[in-house]
């Protein structure tokens, strides 16, 4: 997950656990930022442009001596505004059927491809120098450098007539805003805008780019809807953090940034829209408790005095972190106060869940003057932590929001088959209140999960196969691992006790874990390790060398064609695996 996270750019959505596994292997140090393609994007990401393409192995002596220059290369290419050529890697160890597939009959073998078609392969001096002039003389840059956009954005250097300022009204033509360096701030800073970060050649972007266009005339007049170009403006993409295409921020003003992660289709994407635009709260009447939370299965209802004004404002603004989900309500009626038994003229938030008005799932008593860091910090903690329903299914819609919840909760997941998700969501509800009538504020997150949907990912993530169903597991999805047996030993199964037992188990750590990456992840490392100490071995034992090589040559044989087999298998799925998301 560390190398995920420091992996940038290159490291796209597209690109599977594959990529997690080659950077396993030694030939790359953790900082480079080379851009591997893999059977499933090579097709999609060649196909526009000029692109040179190394297919190496980092078991090749070759491949690691022209390492170095390679990266030079990649950075020198990097540093220009308009390259007008791509570079790229295949990793032959683990995609060999796509080197195959291109014609790879060495390493490091560079072919050059341009629209998606192969021109030839480079033939040259592996020098830097003889490298650089190859690229000038077959990259394609799209139009005479412009000399205003250059690497180092300077905010004060252009007033540019593109930025749209003093306009009285928020997307008034209902178009998508094109945002570059010049501009970006201006527009991030005020708010209210929702930014898709793209790259032209990503088959996902170009899926997702005419709903965004409908997104931009849905929205008109109400929020800005606006695209950067990463390959136009990789530098500004790198300085909003941007690690994958296509990625959507909604940027609620100066330090408020959040990623969108729900599914890419018109309607969440709209509905995240109107929650983000929509009032921020509302107030309510006490004679309208019933209705709204019979409407929500999660809500927010913060108790105030007019007085403290400062405070309610301190709350709302924290409250954007939750874009409206669950809706914040606030009130200064001390009839509500009654209702729930908290002192007048204390402030305090009430979590009102699974349809409860009237015994709050949780409840925040506001320090007056929310004054420090710390106490802004705390407040926004608890709004997240308690934002969701005790008990929920999980899909791939509320997935981010579940298991990498920012307070890496434990999550009770329940594997059930399709005609039986009724039953299990009931009884799954049933030990959510218990345990929350039970224990109070464990952060634990009651989930089921449709196993017909979901197999594939059930059975790599936790082992569940399709017999034997339900089957429940604790997961805690932040470290990647979970519980599948009580404190008794038992499998865990469906009643208080025995799931009682192994969160109780999971969060002492009296019962042993396993781990959810899956086979080619740990494979990886574990060929990582032996070649290492295989190298140690080879200096200080250069005579058996030749025994171990061979050894090591059968390893790597079976060791690959389980990678690949196993690549085909997640493959077959029709899901994305990112440190193990759904998509
Ligand atoms: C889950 O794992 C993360 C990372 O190891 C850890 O910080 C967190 O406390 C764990 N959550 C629970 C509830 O144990």
């Amino acid at each position: 997950m560390k190398l995920l996270s420091r992996a940038r750019l290159a490291f796209s959505l597209l690109v599977s656990s594959v990529i997690l596994a080659s950077t396993a292997l030694p030939v790359e140090s953790s900082e480079t930022e080379l851009l591997v393609l893999t059977p499933d994007n090579f097709e999609t990401t060649v196909s526009e442009g000029v692109w040179f393409v190394e297919h190496f192995s980092p078991y090749c002596g070759h491949c690691r001596n022209f390492a170095p220059t390679w990266k030079q290369l990649v950075e020198q290419t990097e540093k220009k505004a308009d390259p007008g050529i791509h570079l790229a890697q295949v990793n032959c160890a683990i995609d060999g059927d796509l080197c195959r597939k291109n014609k790879v009959d060495g390493y490091p073998q560079m072919n050059l491809y341009k629209n998606g078609k192969y021109v030839e392969t480079f033939k040259k001096a592996r020098s830097l120098e003889i490298l650089t002039e190859y690229l000038d003389a077959h990259a394609e840059p799209r139009a005479p450098p412009a000399p205003t956009t250059t690497a180092a954005p300077e905010p004060t250097a252009e007033p540019a007539p593109a930025v749209r300022e003093k306009k009285p009204d928020v997307n008034p033509s209902g178009t998508v805003l094109k945002l570059n360096e010049a501009n970006f701030r201006t527009y991030v800073d005020k708010g209210g805008i929702l930014v898709k970060f793209f790259a032209p050649w990503c088959g996902h972007c170009k899926k997702l780019a005419p709903i965004w266009e409908q997104l931009a005339g849905e929205m008109q007049h109400t929020l800005e809807v606006a695209e950067v170009n990463c390959e136009d403006h990789g530098a500004l993409c790198r300085l909003e953090g941007v690690s994958g295409y296509p990625m959507l921020f909604y940027y609620g003003g100066k330090e408020a940034k959040t990623e969108y992660t729900g599914a890419r289709k018109l309607e969440p994407l709209k509905a995240f829209a109107d929650k983000v635009s929509g009032p921020g709260v509302q107030e309510l009447k006490y004679g309208e408790l019933e209705a709204r939370v019979a409407e929500n299965s999660v809500l927010y209802l913060l108790l105030y005095a007019p007085s403290d004004r400062a405070i309610f404002n301190q709350v709302v603004d924290a409250s954007h972190v939750l874009f409206g989900s669950p809706p914040l309500y606030t009130s200064s009626s001390s009839a509500f106060y009654d209702h729930y038994n908290i002192k007048a003229g204390t402030v305090a938030i009430v979590a009102l869940k699974d349809h409860d008005p009237n015994v709050p799932a949780a409840v925040y008593e506001i320090p007056k003057p929310v004054s420090t860091a710390d106490d802004r910090q705390e407040l926004v903690d608890w709004l997240l932590r308690n934002r969701l329903p005790t008990a929920l299914e999980l899909d791939s819609d509320n997935f981010q929001d579940v298991m990498n919840a920012p307070h890496k909760p434990l999550v009770v997941l329940v594997a059930t088959a399709s005609r039986d998700l009724k039953q299990t969501a009931k009884e799954v509800g049933e030990l959510a209140r218990k345990w929350r009538d039970a224990r109070g504020r464990a952060p634990v997150v009651f989930a089921w999960m449709d196993a017909d949907k979901w197999g594939k990912w059930l059975k790599s993530m936790y082992g569940i196969k399709a017999g034997g169903l339900p089957r429940a597991v604790v997961a805690n999805h932040t470290s990647l691992v979970y519980w599948d047996t009580d404190q008794f030993g038992e499998t865990i199964s469906l009643t208080s006790a025995s799931v009682f037992s192994a969160v109780n188990g999971a969060m002492k750590g009296t019962i042993p874990y396993k781990h959810s990456e899956n086979t080619i992840e740990r494979l990886a490392r574990y060929l990582n390790d032996k070649l290492v100490s295989v190298e140690t071995y080879v200096v200080s034992n250069p005579w058996h060398t030749a025994l171990w090589g061979f050894v090591l040559l059968i390893a790597l044989f079976l060791g690959i064609k389980r990678l690949l087999s196993d690549t085909e298998d997640s493959r077959e799925g029709g899901y994305l695996r990112k440190g193990g998301r759904l998509d």
